[in-house]
Order: C-alpha cells, then sequence, then structure tokens
C-alpha cells in the first residue's frame, strides 16, 4: 500500500511517499528556516505563504523521486493538527483537492503520532506496547502507546517545550533559531559541570517536566557574566544541555518503572541531540529499557512520518475525511495521572 504523507503545521513544507508503513520511497522536505531566523522564531503568516509557494513542488518532487504517479497511490495522509492554524490549512485544502481530483481516501494525521510512529521507518522498530517521548519545538510529553491508535498522556512540560528552552537560550546566547543543533555543536566542546544549572520538580516521583526556570537560570547567569563567548559560550551550552538531558531521561525512566514498561521510544526534533540520544541509552539500559532512537533526520519534522501515521489509520480503518478541518489545538489521546 502507498500512502503519500503531506506535512505543512509548522516550517517545514514536507512531503513523502511511504510503502507499507515502513519504507519511504522519497522524503522531500523544503525548509523555511532562513526565512524565519532573521525573526528569531516561526512567523506564521509568512510560513502559511510559502507554504503556499511550496506544497505542490514539494509533493511533485516527493512522486518524481518515488517514481510513482499519483494514480499509483492508494492513499493520502496530512497533518491536520497540532500545529500553526495557517500553516496547516494549506497542507489541508491541497490534500482534499487532491483526494477529490483522484478519488484516493484521505485521513487527518495528528502530527504527534506521526512523531510517534516515525521509528517505523527505521529498519528496526518495536511494537506497541512502548513509551514514547515526544520532544519537540512545541511539545514535551510521555506517551503510553498501548496501541497504534491508542495513546494516553502520561506527563508533559508545565511550561516551556523542550525545544522552545533550547531555542529560547540559544537566542539569549545570540545563536541562530532554530537553536538546539547550534547548542548541540558547540556542547561537544564544552563541560556539562561547569555551571549547576536547576532541575525543577525534582521530588516524590512528579512526572511532569518545567523549563522555565531553567531557561531564567541562564538568563540570569548571561546577565551576571555578560553574553559568553569561546570556552565560556561552549561551558554554558553543555551545562544548559546536560540539564535538559538529565531531566528528560530521568523522568523517562521513572515513567517506564511506574507503569511497567520495557521499551521507550524517543522522538521529535529534539530527540535529536546527542547528549539526550547518549543519556537515554545509558540510563535506559541501567534500568534495564530497550530505548529506540529514530535516525536524526526521522526526529525532525518529515512528511514520511504523516504516511506512517496515515497508513497505520488506514489499516485501523479510519474513515476518508472528505470533511476534514484543521485543528491547532488537537491533542493526541487522554491524560492520565500516576502519582
Ligand atoms: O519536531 P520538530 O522538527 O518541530 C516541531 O514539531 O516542533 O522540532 C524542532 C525543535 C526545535 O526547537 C529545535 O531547536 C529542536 O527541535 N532541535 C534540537 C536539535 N535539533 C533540533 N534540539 C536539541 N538538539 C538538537 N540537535
Ligand atoms: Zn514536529
Amino acid at each position: 500500500m502507498l500512502v503519500l504523507g503531506i506535512e505543512t503545521s509548522c516550517d517545514e513544507t514536507a512531503a513523502s511517499v511511504v510503502r507499507d508503513g515502513r519504507v519511504a520511497l522519497s522524503d522531500v522536505i523544503s525548509t523555511q528556516m532562513d526565512i524565519h531566523r532573521r525573526w528569531g522564531g516561526v512567523v506564521p503568516e509568512l510560513a502559511s505563504r510559502n507554504h503556499v509557494l511550496q506544497v505542490m513542488p514539494v509533493i511533485d518532487e516527493a512522486l518524481t523521486r518515488a517514481g510513482v504517479t499519483l494514480s499509483a497511490l492508494d492513499g493520502l495522509a496530512v497533518t491536520s493538527g497540532p500545529g500553526l492554524q495557517g500553516a496547516l490549512l494549506v497542507g489541508l485544502q491541497v490534500a482534499k483537492a487532491l483526494s477529490l481530483a483522484t478519488g484516493l481516501p484521505l485521513v487527518g494525521v495528528n502530527h504527534l503520532e506521526g512523531h510517534l510512529l516515525a521509528i517505523r521507518l527505521a529498519p528496526e522498530a518495536p511494537e506497541p506496547p512502548f513509551l514514547g517521548l515526544c520532544v519537540s519545538g512545541g511539545h514535551t510529553t510521555l506517551y503510553d502507546v498501548q496501541a497504534y491508535g491508542t495513546y494516553q498522556r502520561l506527563a508533559t512540560t508545565r511550561d516551556d517545550a523542550a525545544g522552545e528552552a533550547f531555542d529560547k537560550v540559544a537566542r539569549l546566547l545570540g545563536l541562530p533559531y532554530p537553536g538546539g543543533q547550534p547548542i548541540d555543536t558547540l556542547a561537544q566542546q564544552g563541560d556539562p559541570k561547569a555551571i549547576n544549572f536547576p532541575r525543577a520538580l525534582r521530588g516524590d516521583g512528579v512526572l511532569d517536566w518545567s523549563f522555565s526556570g531553567l531557561k531564567t537560570s541562564v538568563l540570569q547567569h548571561v546577565q551576571l557574566h555578560g553574553v559568553p563567548t569561546g570556552q565560556a559560550l561552549a561551558d554554558v551550552c553543555a551545562s544548559f544541555q546536560e540539564a535538559v538531558a538529565d531531566a528528560l531521561t530521568k523522568k523517562l525512566v521513572l515513567g517506564a518503572k511506574k507503569v511497567g514498561a520495557k521499551t521507550v521510544v524517543l522522538c521529535g526534533g529534539v530527540a535529536a541531540n546527542s547528549r539526550l540520544r547518549t543519556l537515554a541509552q545509558e540510563r535506559g539500559s541501567e534500568a534495564g529499557l530497550e530505548v529506540y532512537l529514530p535516525p536524526r533526520r526521522l526526529c525532525t519534522d518529515n512528511g514520511a512520518m504523516i504516511a506512517v501515521a496515515g497508513y497505520e489509520a488506514f489499516k485501523r480503518g479510519v474513515p476518508s475525511g472528505a470533511f476534514l478541518t484543521a485543528d491547532a489545538a488537537w491533542r493526541l489521546g487522554g491524560a492520565v495521572h500516576h502519582g
């Protein structure tokens, strides 16, 4: 079964053809990073306008690289939330038009479900049940994935998302947007123990995270010592990154213990972070967990993960959505609270 996945929820226009929910025949991403960089973050109106320009060429390219035409496809999948309303609508309208013109069934996919299922494009992928830690620019949530389509939120951030913290701290340090990769790179030369930045919500088995205090702490450090350069900059990056990776992995292991999970999957842009990947492997194996990390390219936004989630939705018999609408605040799964 061939599914075309279309993703326009934020600042990447992406499309991909995936076979049987496992093999990406193409994976085309047009990023708007350079456009938004000069504003220090994503400007919604600019995002929508650029999706309009890019979406058809990106889809054409995805079909060409996969060596197929629309008539060879079996279904269409599009991100219908969460994300920027105007940006989502661009992908959605194109997907609906394609569905109408070709008669292909169409499903709306939750962007976070896409992230959670991205691991299926890796050669070795676990089957549910597993815990999925989704860490992106807008979300930091731990999901209990009992089956595809059945998700429960075990924990989430009470303020900033982990990626948001990377982006805001990068801005404080005068680094380009998005800040995750530049901090990751600089941190490799730094000492993670140089500054003891705070870890919030440490006590009493709380699973939730909080990153705004950490961000304020970096701000105070900069106010006190000035914007660091050279080795001092690398040390701030490494110490900040250590605080984020430490908090994420501690709660991941704690969450797994609480629900008796054996397998954990990381996903979302921040899952590309080298320190987080190492620490998740280390602490996961100490706790007897199997840790799955998608290749970096599959961590950040892409169309292939949307095609995978679409394929699983088709398999579950989710009906074709001729009347799909964008849901900018669509929450995945219900919440459960563990002590
Ligand atoms: O999943 P994603 O591509 O888009 C959203 O759905 O938000 O995630 C983007 C986020 C940004 O905040 C970016 O700074 C962060 O992922 N990111 C990283 C790294 N690469 C991307 N954060 C830490 N380390 C990285 N290597
Ligand atoms: Zn994302």
